[in-house]
C-alpha cells in the first residue's frame, strides 16, 4: 500500500510549538515512528509538510500522479479555512484520514469548523501525535 502523510502549517515546529497543547515530539521523531510501522508490513510511506496552501494542493495532485492510495492529513490551521484543499482531495478521490493532535472540538470556536471531517474516512482528534499512529495502523489493519 502506498501512503502519504501530509502536514500543514506550523507542524514543522512540533517539539517547540505550544508544548502544553502539541507535546514535545518533533515531526522528525513522529515520521520515524510512522516509517517503522509501515516497514513492518512493507507499506510504502512518504512524508510532506508545508506552510503554504498551494504546496499542499500540489502535493495532493502529485499523490494522484504517483498512485498514492491513502493520505493521512493534518491540515492544521487550514482545517478551518481551506475550501481549496477540500476540493483537491475530492478532485483526486484519494481516501484520507484527518488527524489533529489536539482535540479541536474542545478548543476555540474558530476551530470547531472543519472543511474535511465530512469527507474523511475517519477523524483522529485529541490523541496527541498517537493519532497519526492510530490512523496508520487502522489503514494497514495492524494493532
Ligand atoms: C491542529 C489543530 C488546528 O486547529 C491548529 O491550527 C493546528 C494543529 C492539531 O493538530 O491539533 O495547527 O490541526
Amino acid at each position: 500500500m502506498k501512503i502519504l502523510v501530509l502536514n500543514g502549517p506550523n507542524l514543522n515546529l512540533l517539539g517547540i510549538r505550544e508544548e502544553d497543547i502539541y507535546g514535545n515530539e518533533t515531526l522528525q521523531d513522529l515520521e520515524h515512528k510512522l516509517k517503522e510501522i509501515a516497514d513492518e508490513v512493507n507499506a510504502e510511506i512518504s512524508f510532506y509538510q508545508s506552510n503554504a496552501e498551494h504546496d499542499l494542493i500540489n502535493a495532493i495532485h502529485d499523490a494522484y500522479k504517483a498512485d498514492v492510495e491513502l493520505i493521512i492529513f493534518n491540515p492544521a490551521a487550514y482545517t478551518h479555512t481551506s475550501v481549496a484543499l477540500r476540493d483537491a482531495l475530492l478532485g483526486v478521490r484519494i481516501p484520507f484520514y484527518e488527524v489533529h493532535i489536539s482535540d479541536i472540538k474542545t478548543r476555540e470556536d474558530f476551530r470547531q469548523k472543519s472543511y474535511f471531517s465530512d469527507i474523511a474516512i475517519k477523524v483522529f482528534s485529541g490523541h496527541g501525535t498517537n493519532g497519526y499512529l492510530l490512523a496508520l495502523k487502522e489503514a494497514l489493519k495492524i494493532s
